[in-house]
Order: structure tokens, then C-alpha cells, then sequence
């Protein structure tokens, strides 16, 4: 695993989003996989910014979202199809037809998740996965306990899962209770991955994902199985991943 940590927020989405330039200049036709959350914020802000600027062109990309909430309008204000639209889609050149995400409101998220499945089959492979990390370690909607080679399915929220997304619904009980998510399969079979974390209270999955053993109570430290990873970091997301007294450094720094 490359870990690179930054220094502050404009660092973090300028790293970031220098992996998705730099792919799209050498392949334009490139699939992202991409994350929702209030940690790729920065870096959608900066790719809009970059796309205005003419220095990055969406146009004949295609992207796959992680995951969606099963049981939400599309355009109900906690979806996630909103989430991208609102922080990325609309700011970019990327055309509305090759912007994908699972339907969570097709009333039956089986048969939804498994046409996910068949139209990455379809377009994909991945060629850089975008992912955030819960605090309990997942990734996409994929709890803890979920199989290694999981492909899209339906997954069970978990009360710490629900409660941190709670922020985006005002309230615990409004958060929906399932959702479809790419597995961990599809997560794996990405050519290159990297993982985004902000944040004291990703520290110790992050420690996990990074040090600790491959092992289902943390999905994230499947990724050490993969040979194309890079974790961006802040400083208090890494922290748990320096010896005590150590101070984090300025980026640049490999491990893992
Ligand atoms: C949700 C998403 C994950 C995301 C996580 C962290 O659970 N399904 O894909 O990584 O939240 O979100 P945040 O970046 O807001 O901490």
C-alpha cells in the first residue's frame, strides 16, 4: 500500500484529484468507481473546478457509484444519486447517461443489485475505485462479516453504520436500514484503488486496514490483498499509524 499523508484539506483534494486527472489524460475513456460521503467532497469540488478550467475532460468517461439506499426517491434529499449530482455531475462534462448508480428505488433491490452487477460486468472493468471507510472499516455498504469475493447485493446496515449517517437524515430512525452496494469483489477487481480517510474517528480503521490482519470484522484490510492501492490521509487519520511521540509527516510516505 502507498500511504500518502497531506498536510491540510486543499492538499488532500489536490492529491486526490491528480489520480483522477492524470488517469483521464492517459485514458479517457476510463471507469471510475466513486464514493459518497463528506470525505470526497473536496476532491469533486476540485475535479469541477479542474473540468471548468478545461485541465480534466469527462466526456467520454463512466463512472459506477458504490452504493445507493434501498427504498429512497432518487431524488429525495439523502440519496446518494442526489449527493453526486449535487457535489459532481452537474459541474462536470461527464454525459448524465454514463453516470451510474444502483437503483434503490426500483422496489426490488435483488433483482436491482444484480443488474448493477451485470452492467459493471457490461462496462467494467474499474480502472481507479474512489473509496471512503466507514469508522467500523467498511467500504462501499459492505459490513463487517461480508465475504472477501461478495459481488453487488443488498446489505443489512449496522447500528454503528446507521448512526453515523444519521447527520445526513437529521435523525436515527429516518436513515434508511438497507442499502445496494458494489461488493467486495468488485471492489477487489479494480485496477487501481484509492482510499480516502479524514479524521480522528477513521484513525483505528485505518490502523486496521493498514496493520492489522486480513481479517472479515474489518472489510477495508481485504485491501491489502490487492497490488494497486493508496491510501490519502490526514494527519489524524494516520495517526494511529506512527509509533507514539512520532509526529505524522507532510506526504510522500510509504508503508504497508
Ligand atoms: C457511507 C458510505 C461509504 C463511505 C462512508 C464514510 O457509509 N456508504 O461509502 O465511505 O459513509 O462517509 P464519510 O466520508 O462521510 O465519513
Amino acid at each position: 500500500m502507498e500511504i500518502v499523508v497531506v498536510a491540510d484539506e486543499g492538499e488532500f483534494a489536490a492529491v486526490a484529484a491528480d489520480q483522477v486527472c492524470t488517469l483521464l489524460r492517459h485514458k479517457p475513456a476510463a471507469v471510475l468507481g466513486l464514493p459518497t460521503g463528506n470525505t470526497p467532497v473536496g476532491l469533486y469540488a476540485e475535479l469541477v473546478k479542474r473540468n471548468r478550467a478545461g485541465e480534466v475532460d469527462f466526456r467520454r468517461c463512466t463512472t459506477f457509484n458504490l452504493d445507493e439506499y434501498v427504498g429512497l426517491p432518487a431524488d429525495h434529499a439523502g440519496s446518494y444519486r442526489t449527493f453526486m449530482w449535487k457535489n459532481l455531475f452537474s459541474g462536470i462534462n461527464l454525459p448524465a447517461t454514463a453516470a451510474h448508480l444502483p437503483a434503490g428505488d426500483s422496489g426490488d433491490p435483488v433483482r436491482a443489485a444484480r443488474e448493477y452487477e451485470a452492467l459493471l460486468a457490461k462496462l467494467g472493468p474499474i480502472d481507479l475505485m474512489v473509496l471512503g471507510i466507514g469508522t467500523n472499516g467498511h467500504i462501499g455498504f459492505n459490513e463487517p462479516y461480508t465475504a472477501a469475493d461478495s459481488r453487488a447485493h443488498v446489505s443489512q446496515l449496522t447500528p454503528s453504520t446507521i448512526r453515523s449517517n444519521s447527520v445526513y437524515f437529521g435523525r436515527e430512525e429516518l436513515v434508511p436500514r438497507q442499502a445496494i452496494t458494489l461488493g467486495l469483489g468488485n471492489i477487489l477487481e479494480s485496477r487501481r484503488i484509492m482510499l480516502l480517510a479524514k479524521g480522528e474517528s477513521k484513525a483505528k480503521a485505518i490502523a486496521a486496514t493498514v496493520m492489522g490482519e486480513i481479517a472479515p470484522t474489518v472489510p477495508a484490510s481485504y485491501l491489502q490483498r490487492h497490488p494497486a492501492v493508496m491510501l490519502i490521509l490526514d494527519g489524524a487519520a494516520a495517526a494511529l499509524l506512527h509509533k507514539p511521540g512520532e509526529k505524522p509527516g507532510r506526504g510522500g510516505e510509504a508503508a504497508g
